[in-house]
């Protein structure tokens, strides 16, 4: 088959370097890609967000799937729009998207179908939000009702800074409209995990559960990211808490979004926060494959992710199974300086060649621009290192490794992406 990628991010290539080994694609297409896409797919000069263009190419080339990465297009309906066009495509309606697109939706589902997560107050109004926040000693978190980008929550250590949050949000309008409303919820302690499944609408597989490292610096300091690394499988996360969080998230969301009549086909993603009596919390749903939570399971993945893809669009899930290998991934970022405020773009970045032919490396490209024969610099998230081994000391040996082969000026990366787990031996 002839199969299109939606995306231009480390997600995509990665998805594009698993398509690629699929034994049902022929053609692979990438819009609009990214110069790491370029080496396994034909990318295609189409933004990710214009849906009519992309629909326009997919009929012309007569593309049989297309898959999505991004939310932006999804929350915009491509996949609304592709289907009245009876264009094949893989991923959540519009309406269902807005368990991602909407924080206020998504908590009032929760609250709705007995999904466990943070107690939450919405506000469309600065005055009402400013009183309710005045006085409160609590540490609170603060969360612009749309699309951020990954980086429209923010936490408040006291009144002042939730103060200063939300009128940042509802006022300056940091993040635009999606700053119109907020929640404010209940500050969770524990540690993150993200629980991705597949799902035809009823069934749901689940993939490897992933540790994403959000905070930019080291320690897990310093502001929200899009996300400086993963690791799968999450360590803290075995059969029996998947089992549960398929039994107490995943499927009651999948049952809740079918009675709202919008039914959720695709990829759903549970960002988590496994407490430290182990009980879990849903933080957020996002309505696609995760970045870089998709780089560091991929290279695990044995199963052909297109036929378990067609399985899904199908509404034939409880026949696909998916294998892994019994290995481990541990998926570094490396970024521009100053990311994810501001940054420098342009510089060229040296070692990718052999950093790249390592035994168990990965090299997924986000932010790069092929320059000749030279790559350089081309955006805040510049390249995911994925190292995999036996065990995660040899998955965040290999990928330090090549991390360490590779430069550019004003290079930055946390060097502890994975480390808690392997105390004791590096
Ligand atoms: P979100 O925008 O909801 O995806 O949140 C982004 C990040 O903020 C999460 O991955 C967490 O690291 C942090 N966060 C969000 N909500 C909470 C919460 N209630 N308690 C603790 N941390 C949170
Ligand atoms: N890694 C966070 C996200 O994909 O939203």
């Amino acid at each position: 088959m002839k199969l299109l990628i939606v995306g231009s991010g480390g997600r995509e290539h990665a998805l594009a370097w698993k398509a690629k080994r699929s034994e049902y694609v022929k053609e692979l297409y990438a819009a609009p890609g990214n110069s790491g896409i370029q080496d396994v797919a034909k990318c295609v000069n189409i933004p990710a967000d214009d849906i009519r263009q992309l629909a326009a190419f997919v009929e012309k080339k007569g593309i049989d799937l297309t898959i999505v990465g991004p939310e932006m297009p999804l929350s915009l309906g491509i996949v609304d729009y592709f289907e009245k066009r009876r264009l094949n495509i893989f991923g959540p309606s519009q309406a269902a998207a807005r368990i991602e697109s909407s924080k206020v939706f998504a908590k009032r589902f929760m609250r709705k179908y007995g999904i466990p997560t943070a107690s939450f107050v919405t506000f469309d109004r600065v005055e009402d939000a400013l009183d309710f926040v005045r006085g409160r000693r609590e540490r609170l978190v603060i969360k612009a009702d749309g699309l951020a980008g990954g980086k429209g929550s923010i936490i408040a250590d006291n009144e002042e800074e939730a103060e200063a949050a939300i009128k940042k949000i509802m006022v300056e309008r940091l993040w635009g409209s999606a700053g119109k409303k907020i929640v404010i919820e209940k500050y969770l302690d524990g540690v993150e995990a993200s629980v991705l499944a597949f799902t035809d609408g009823e069934n749901v597989l689940p993939l490897l559960p992933v540790q994403d490292y959000k905070r930019a610096y080291d320690d897990n300091k310093g502001p929200n990211t899009g996300g400086m690394g993963s690791v799968s499988p999450h360590p803290g996360v075995d059969e029996n808490l998947l089992q549960e969080i398929t039994d107490t998230v995943l499927l009651p969301a999948i049952f809740g979004l079918r009675m709202e009549g919008s039914p959720f086909k695709g990829v759903l993603y549970a960002g988590l926060m496994v407490q430290p009596d182990r009980s879990v919390k849903v933080i957020e749903f996002n309505c696609r494959f995760g970045d870089p939570e998709t780089q560091a399971f991929i290279p695990l993945m044995k199963s052909d992710i297109i036929e378990v893809i067609l399985h899904t669009i199908e509404e034939r899930l409880d026949e696909a199974e998916l294998l892994w290998y019994e290995r481990k991934a541990v998926t570094v970022i490396l970024a521009s300086g100053g990311y994810p405020k501001k940054y420098k773009k342009g510089f060229e970045i040296t070692g990718l060649k052999e950093a790249g032919d390592m035994e168990g490396i990965y090299l997924f490209h986000s932010g790069t621009l092929k320059r000749g024969r030279a790559y350089i610099t081309n955006g805040g998230r510049v390249l995911g290192v994925t190292g995999v081994g036996e065990n995660y000391n040899e998955a965040f040996n290999r990928a330090y490794r090549a991390v360490s082969m590779i430069n550019f000026e004003k290079m930055m990366y946390r060097t502890d992406i994975g480390l808690e787990f392997i105390k004791g031996g590096i």
